[in-house]
This record gives structure tokens, C-alpha cells and sequence, in this order.
């Protein structure tokens, strides 16, 4: 399966990484934003797929059944088991303080905070809160209390681990730059990769014993998902879903846009106040349903798919440049043919073969849809097809003003955050990108029984390549092939991420 994680500068470099210069200021360009003068790289791309397109356009989709299209899944037999009950208190005594610095994007610190607290709870140490690394990619230093509510977090955990916001004064040494600096004694730096509770026992406990104090770094995707004692499991699905909670202004807003997508009547006329607002505007008309596409194409993933993605020359020479620079050329996916890698599944679907996918599955013109989306390679012009499409998209910045938005402007974390938050909250919710937030958002909506639309890359990929094909048979081939692609319940496999796959160590018979 084409699995696409952003560039590891973290995850492999662990914290030295930082200490260097941030190498990528001019990397990103400023697509969408540019003017065409300082942006040549490209020339807009057209759409790829203008048959297909034309019959959506001139209406011919429009006599397909979709009555359930917008229909809640029905109960499939499981819910959230009861957390609280299943988890040993607190130890007599803690075997002193755990410290993690944690790489990624929000969603893999995420994963990364859930696994701290149960590493905490297996050497019944006491967490410090999480710190969380610059990524190189996303570039926000917001911190763990930036972008969670610490005190609900702390709270909700109270019975099972002890947390602390900062280590006491004794031990305040401890910090990353004093592990940046040289080879320290209480920096853990070997943690394999999936390692299991006796890895803990065995090389973390005799530091804590000696020191008082154990710093792991790199931490990421460091703790196994199988044989761990059910208790350790639970209270992984108990911070992921329950203790993990965004900020009061990151809920807000998010509770502001749902409103605005539900009530868009009412839209338009958003001051400041919008705390106030969003009281005022329910009762009056009725919610309205509205679907989320997450939609991630940004210039590192297309480069490292290596995939033609229509903008002609100019782009494939700028891609492969870009190859060259980040990976120096060594990317998996380059000794492929364009057709080998579609036919797979391995190329990223463009916002263009996305909304085309959505009319399929018969989402109209009619449709409320909220694009959660970082920067999309080829600005406006490789939208603007979805947008055809879909005339009534909108995002956060279409939905509130630049006042509300100014405490989470240009904060990668904050605005993934928001996105995160509505996501969760959408009847329906897309995911076109693999990748840390997909997993996030599939797992966590399995969990509240959310319908959740898994596009199927490979399927799509061979449609898309067979230019013949008329659009009822590409209707009928992408209506069959996600039948099964809604939101049913897959129970976790071995070694598979119960994050991801919450059932059946976070979810239990109805
Ligand atoms: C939506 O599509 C129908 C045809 O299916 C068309 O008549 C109508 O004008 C479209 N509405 C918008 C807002 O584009
Ligand atoms: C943690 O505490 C429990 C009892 O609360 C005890 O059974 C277990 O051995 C302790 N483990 C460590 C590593 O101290
Ligand atoms: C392309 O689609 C047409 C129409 O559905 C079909 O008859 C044909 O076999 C397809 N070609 C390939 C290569 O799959």
C-alpha cells in the first residue's frame, strides 16, 4: 500500500537535529500565493480527466441512488469500553521522572504522548509533560499547553499516572540542550523501534534507579503494539481519546466553523464574537449535514511519490530537484513508471481525480464540504476543479475572519489542530491522503462510530488510467469498490497501530 510519511528529520535525527541550522527556508514555495512572475515552476496544470469531468459538469451523474450516502453508520456491535474501571491506581511510589522529546507533526506526538504515558505507567514513573520538538517541515514551536488542555489532561490521568508540568528544581539540568551538548548518562538514545515492556524494565528502570531521571529521545513509534498487559493497552486509548484534548481557543474556533457549515446562513456576518454566535444561531434553522476532505498534496509528497501530476516539464524538472535535494535522489517510488506507480495505487489522488471520486459516490453540487489542508502544490489553479465541482467548499480561512484565526495563524500544529477538531465533528469524513492524520482520524472516528470514506488508491489509480472508460462504468467501478470502505469496523491486526485500529483493545462488545 502506498504509505507516505512526511521527511523523518526528526523521527531518525532525534535531537540533534535542531541544533542545526533549519536548512529548508526556500523550499516551500509560496504557491497560491505567488505571482506569476517569482512562480514558474509549473504551468497550471489543466484537468487530466476532462471527460469524466465534463459528465459530472453537464449533470449526467446526477440519477445515481444515494439515499444513504449521508445516513449514520449503524451500531456494528461495538462502543468504547469503560476506561476508568480497567486500569490499577497509582503506584506507593514513583521510581522518578520520565522525560520524552517527541518529533512529528501533531499527530504523530500525538501517538507519541499516548505511548509516554503508558511507558510511564510500565516503570510506574512519573511523566513530565511531553516535550515537543520544531519539526522541520512544519516549522511550530507551539508547545504540549500551546496545543492541548493540560489541567484535562492532567485530571483525567490523576488515578493512573502522576504527571508533572516541569521537573522540580533538582532536576532541572535536565533539559535538551544539555542533551544536545554532549553524551549524558540519563539520555535513553537506543529504544528500538516497537520495543516492548521488558525493553523498558530492563534499560530505562536501572537509570531511573541511579539517576532519578530518564530523558528518551528519539521516542517516536518507540513502544511495541503487541504483548503489553491489557491495563497498558487501556490507558493508551484512554489518553488518545479521552485525556487528549485541544485547547479552549482551538475548540472554539472549531466549534465556530461546525456551526458556520451547519448554519450557513448565519454565514457571513462573523465578528470576534463568535463564542457568542454560535449560541445564538442553533434553533432557529435546521443543521444542516457536511463532509470533511482532508486533502494533503504539498511539493514533499508529490516529489517523493514521483508521480506526473499534469503541470508538464517545468514540474516533473522541479520535482525531481527536489528529490535531489532532500533525499539526494533516493526515493523508492523513482524507478517507476507514472503508469506502474498509478496502477498500484502509489501516486497521491490531485484535488482534481478527488472530486471526481466524490461525485462518483454521489456527493452533488449541493454538498458543504470543508477542505482541512496545509498548503496544496500548485495553489488555487490545482484546485480550482474541485472547486467547480463543489462550489460551496470552504476551509478555515473562507469561514472565519483573520481576527478569530489570529492565534493559530501560521502555527502548523494549531491549524492541524482546528482541522483535527472539525474533522471529528463532520458526518462524513474523507481522507485522500495517507499519512499520521489519516491514521489519527480513522482510528478516533472508528472509535465514536463515525462513517469515514477510505479512498481506494489502487482501484482509483487503474480507472483513472483507462481513458476509455465512460462515466457510469466509472461510477458503478468506484460506488462497488467503497462499499466497504465507509467506516466498518476492522478489528487491529499484529503489529498494526491501535491508534489507528482501535478495536479490540480500546473498543468492546456492545
Ligand atoms: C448544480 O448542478 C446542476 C446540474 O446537475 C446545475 O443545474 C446547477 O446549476 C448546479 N449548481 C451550481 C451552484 O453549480
Ligand atoms: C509498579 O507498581 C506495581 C504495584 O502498584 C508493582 O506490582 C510493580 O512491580 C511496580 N513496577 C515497577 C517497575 O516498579
Ligand atoms: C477501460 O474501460 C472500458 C469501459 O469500461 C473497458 O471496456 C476496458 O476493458 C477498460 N480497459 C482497461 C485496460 O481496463
Amino acid at each position: 500500500m502506498f504509505y507516505y510519511q512526511p521527511r523523518r528529520g526528526g523521527a531518525l535525527a532525534g535531537l540533534f537535529f535542531l541544533l542545526l541550522p533549519v536548512f529548508l527556508p526556500s523550499l516551500f514555495s509560496p504557491l497560491g500565493h505567488a505571482s506569476p512572475s517569482v512562480f514558474s515552476e509549473w504551468n497550471a496544470p489543466k484537468p487530466r480527466h476532462s471527460r469524466l469531468l465534463k459528465s459530472v459538469l453537464q449533470g449526467q451523474s446526477s440519477n445515481v441512488e444515494q439515499s444513504d450516502l449521508w445516513t449514520p453508520l449503524v451500531n456494528q456491535g461495538w462502543k468504547a469500553c469503560e476506561l476508568s474501571a480497567s486500569t490499577p491506581g497509582l503506584p506507593q511510589e514513583t521510581q522518578g521522572y520520565i522525560q520524552v522529546f517527541l518529533d512529528g507533526g501533531l499527530n504523530q506526538q500525538r501517538m507519541g504522548i499516548c505511548d509516554a504515558v503508558a511507558v510511564a505507567k510500565i516503570l510506574n514513573a512519573t511523566l513530565v509533560i511531553p516535550h515537543l520538538e520544531v519539526n522541520p517541515v512544519w516549522r511550530d514551536s507551539s508547545s504540549f499547553m500551546d496545543i492541548f488542555d493540560v489541567d484535562h489532561f492532567i485530571n483525567v490521568l490523576k488515578d493512573d499516572i502522576s504527571i508533572v508540568r516541569e521537573l522540580p528544581y533538582d532536576f532541572s539540568w535536565s533539559t535538551r540542550e544539555y542533551y544536545a551538548t554532549a553524551i549524558r548518562a540519563t539520555r535513553i538514545k537506543t529504544a528500538p523501534v516497537h520495543a516492548s515492556a521488558k525493553w523498558y524494565l530492563d534499560n530505562v528502570l536501572p537509570v531511573l534507579e541511579s539517576y532519578g531521571i530518564a530523558a528518551i529521545a528519539p521516542f517516536s513509534h518507540r513502544l511495541a503494539f503487541n504483548n503489553l498487559p491489557m491495563d497498558v493497552q487501556r490507558l493508551r486509548c484512554k489518553v488518545n481519546f479521552q485525556a487528549l484534548v485541544f485547547v479552549p481557543h482551538v475548540r472554539a474556533l472549531g466549534d465556530a466553523l461546525v456551526s458556520r457549515l451547519r448554519y450557513p446562513k448565519k454565514n457571513g456576518a462573523f465578528g470576534t464574537e463568535y463564542l457568542q454566535e454560535v449560541t445564538d444561531v442553533k434553533g432557529e434553522q435546521e443543521a444542516g449535514k457536511f463532509a470533511v476532505l482532508h486533502l494533503r498534496f504539498d511539493k514533499d509528497m508529490a516529489a517523493h511519490s514521483a508521480c506526473d501530476f499534469g503541470g508538464g516539464k517545468a514540474e516533473k524538472l522541479a520535482l525531481a530537484k527536489y528529490r535531489q535535494t532532500i533525499w539526494q535522489g533516493r526515493v523508492l517510488n523513482s524507478q517507476f513508471t507514472d503508469e506502474e506507480l498509478r496502477n498500484q495505487g502509489r501516486c497521491p489522488l490531485t484535488p482534481e481525480e478527488i472530486g471526481l471520486l466524490l461525485a462518483a459516490l454521489g456527493f452533488d453540487n449541493t454538498t458543504r464540504l470543508y477542505l482541512a489542508s496545509h498548503k496544496v502544490y500548485g495553489g488555487a489553479a490545482r484546485i480550482s476543479t474541485l472547486r467547480e465541482l463543489f462550489p460551496l467548499m470552504e476551509d478555515k480561512k473562507s469561514l472565519a475572519s483573520s481576527d478569530e484565526r489570529a492565534q493559530i495563524k501560521g502555527k502548523a500544529s494549531l491549524l492541524a489542530a482546528v482541522d483535527y477538531y472539525v474533522s471529528m465533528h463532520s458526518d462524513i469524513f474523507i481522507s485522500a491522503s495517507p499519512g499520521n492524520m489519516h491514521n489519527a482520524l480513522v482510528g478516533h472516528r472508528t472509535y465514536e462510530n463515525l462513517k469515514t470514506i477510505r479512498p481506494n488508491m489502487a482501484l482509483l489509480g487503474q480507472l483513472f488510467l483507462n481513458k476509455s472508460i465512460g462515466w457510469s462504468e466509472f461510477q458503478q467501478a468506484v460506488v462497488e469498490g467503497h462499499e466497504n470502505r465507509q467506516g466498518q469496523i476492522r478489528l487491529r491486526k499484529s503489529e498494526q497501530s491501535l491508534y489507528t485500529y482501535p478495536a479490540p483493545d480500546c473498543m468492546c462488545n456492545a
